[in-house]
């Protein structure tokens, strides 16, 4: 079988090298394309491929289309909605993910971002720090239950909501040390920093509204390494303008990126390209599981991590 490694933002070169040999190993053949900017890159690299690995590669009905072949696509990290999963469903395209794989270096850069508002992006002036400051996770998978870890280290109280979990489920979770709120309105309330882990479904998409905003404190801050379009950026803009000490630190560049930057330079930060999952580590947890996930798949049907 042919496997492509497809990643305009390429995995670190060691993730890369192991990968090949798992894939080769196994008897397979590889090839990559990294670094690409247009879609008909793509669109040739996967003419004859039988799989995929990908990262935040849009994967839709064109793309498979042009990949006649293609039997399964793995999404090396968490979230999947880069991928059309109807349309591979309908050509019997098999998708998954690796999650939990990048989780620890997502968890990291949420406590990197926390400091780096707290201090004033470390201008030398005043800032504050994370002890004793509540934390709300809002959704807890994979990443929120590594930023419950972390902030024991930090004397961080953390408060989770989840709408995918019962309450009941989440008072379960006791090794988190995480108090569980009933609502997402109870955990917006009594938290001084949210970070948002929910993945991009239909019922999460701008679920963080202007609404849910407000019941934060004045000087609440909100950490998004998930996905833009899990909060309404007019909201949030308007709660920014009343709100001269609310702060807003996010993974995922806002469509009005230029408009959050000109009007709260020292309150509002974003990385300059998504880099929860960019590390040497995440690379190989997440690169080497894909490899492995197609390996089971072409030796023996494995289909665990489906998810259409
Ligand atoms: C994920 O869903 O795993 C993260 O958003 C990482 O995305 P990336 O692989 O494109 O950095």
């Amino acid at each position: 079988m042919k496997v492509l490694l497809a990643t305009s933002k390429p995995f670190a070169a060691q993730a890369v090298q192991r990968i090949q040999k798992i894939i080769e190993s196994a008897g397979h053949s590889f090839t990559k394309l990294e670094n690409y900017t247009d879609k008909a890159q793509l669109l040739d690299a996967v003419k004859d491929v039988d799989a995929v690995i990908i990262r935040s590669d849009l994967i839709d009905q064109e793309v498979m289309e042009a990949a006649s072949n293609l039997k399964i696509v793995v999404r090396a990290g968490a979230g999947y909605d880069n991928v059309n999963l109807e349309a591979a469903t309908a050509r019997n395209i098999c998708v998954m993910n690796t999650p939990g794989q990048n989780a620890n270096a997502v968890a990291e850069l949420v406590f990197g971002m926390m400091i780096f508002m707290q201090r004033n992006q470390f201008d030398g002036s005043v800032g504050r720090e994370l002890k004793n400051r509540r934390l709300g996770l809002y959704a807890f998978g994979n990443v929120a239950k590594m930023v419950a870890k972390i902030s024991r280290g930090f004397d961080m109280p953390v408060y989770a909501y989840s709408p995918l979990l019962t309450h009941e489920d989440l008072r379960k979770e006791g090794e988190y040390g995480v108090i569980a709120a009933y609502s997402n309105i109870e955990l917006f309330q009594s938290c001084d920093f949210i970070s948002l882990h929910m993945p991009l479904l239909e019922e999460t998409r701008d679920c963080v509204n202007y609404e849910l905003m407000s019941y934060m404190p004045e000087d609440g801050m909100l950490i998004n390494t998930a996905r833009k379009e899990l909060l309404v950026e007019e909201d949030l803009i308007r709660l920014m303008e009343e709100r001269p000490l609310f702060q807003y630190a996010t993974d995922v560049k806002p469509d009005r990126h230029d408009e959050f930057l000109a009007k709260f330079p020292k309150r509002y930060f974003t990385t300059p390209k998504k880099s929860g999952a960019q590390t040497t580590d995440a690379n190989i947890n997440s690169g080497l599981a894909a490899a492995k996930q197609i390996v089971a798949f072409f030796d023996n049907g494995d289909e665990c991590y489906r998810v259409n």
